[in-house]
């Protein structure tokens, strides 16, 4: 039983059926780390397409506003609204440049799915900036990353590595990129796709003092590279052990230890598997006894 009509359900479905785990997922995390009811939760959903989070958190009591740069799918969302009467949930054509505290205010948690990877260079860091300002608790991320990292980007005096995707190319219609691939970006033809590592730093540095990796509850299509972060505001924690740590950006804690400990591989050692290890001591055994025997026999 739902208490959303048919055709809403048929619009969620025609996003197909891996979009139920998607869903799940986030709403899961939404009321797993806010502890609070849906009720008491101001929501944003960024990029939202036809609102499929915002809907299932705003039939659930939250406050959402649902915004995206085309109205083209955000409408189908909106009528969704209207027909169940979720004044609750407002859904704003907009771009997510213009996503400021000043404009929209602050949020519990921000819902930023599937439109980071959409995003360029220095523009993205300015708009993390931006939503970090206006979080209040959580940042739920879903981004394809770069796996690799050959390009080297500044931003605030500090690198960051990540590749560039081609969302467009020279030439394409204004029609064809905003009106036809539906999915892709709004006024930036390529797009920068930063390494898991030089995002979760960049978001620590923006005042996140968390940031994990989620794993369940599980999505069993999850393109190599795609995860879930979750992102946490709060006031960094000073430390009375190691007052020297206080202070020092992530960047600069890791050159230090770098620099300490230069000269030792980050090598993990492994144990071999059971068979090997019953092996090598009962070598040890009999060597310690005079026997060569084992290493005989297998020579
Ligand atoms: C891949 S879809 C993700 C939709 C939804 N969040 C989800 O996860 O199902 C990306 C969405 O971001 C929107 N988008 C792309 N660039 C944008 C921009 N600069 N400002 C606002 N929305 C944008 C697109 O219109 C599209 O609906």
């Amino acid at each position: 039983m739902s208490t959303f009509d048919s055709a809403a359900l048929k619009l969620f479905e025609d996003k197909g059926i891996v979009n139920s785990q998607k869903v799940r997922r986030i709403m899961q995390l939404t009321s797993d780390l806010s502890r609070r009811k849906f009720s008491d939760l101001r929501i944003l959903d960024l990029g939202c397409g036809e609102g499929v989070y915002a809907l299932e958190a705003g039939i659930n009591g939250s406050k959402v506003v649902a915004i995206d740069g085309r109205d083209n799918r955000l409408k189908f969302g909106k009528e969704v609204a209207e027909r169940h009467s979720l004044s609750n949930v407002e859904f704003i054509v907009d771009d997510v440049r213009n996503v400021t505290i000043d404009k929209y205010g602050k949020f519990d948690v921000i819902y930023f799915l599937g439109l980071l990877y959409h995003l360029d260079e220095p523009e993205l860091w300015v708009i993390l900036e931006n939503l970090s300002k206006a979080c209040e608790n959580i940042m739920l991320i879903d981004t394809t990353i770069g796996l690799s990292e050959p390009l080297k980007v500044h931003y605030n005096g500090k690198n960051y590595f990540g590749i560039k995707y081609d969302e467009h190319i020279e030439g394409d219609s204004e029609e064809l990129m905003l009106e036809k691939r539906i999915m892709a970006s709004i006024g930036n033809k390529k797009s920068f796709l930063p390494t898991k590592k030089s995002l979760v730093r960049f978001l620590n540095e923006i005042g996140f003092s968390t940031v994990m990796e989620v794993h369940a509850p599980a999505e069993h299509i999850k393109k190599e590279g795609r995860i879930t972060l979750v992102a946490i505001k709060n006031e960094k924690r000073l430390l009375q052990s190691y007052p020297w740590i206080n202070g020092l950006t992530d960047t600069e804690i890791g050159q230090k230890l770098d620099g300490h400990y230069a000269e030792i591989p980050h090598v993990v050692k492994q144990k071999p598997p059971f068979k090997t290890r019953i092996k090598l001591m009962i070598d040890k055994w009999l060597e310690k006894r005079g026997y060569e025997l084992r290493k005989k026999l297998r020579n």
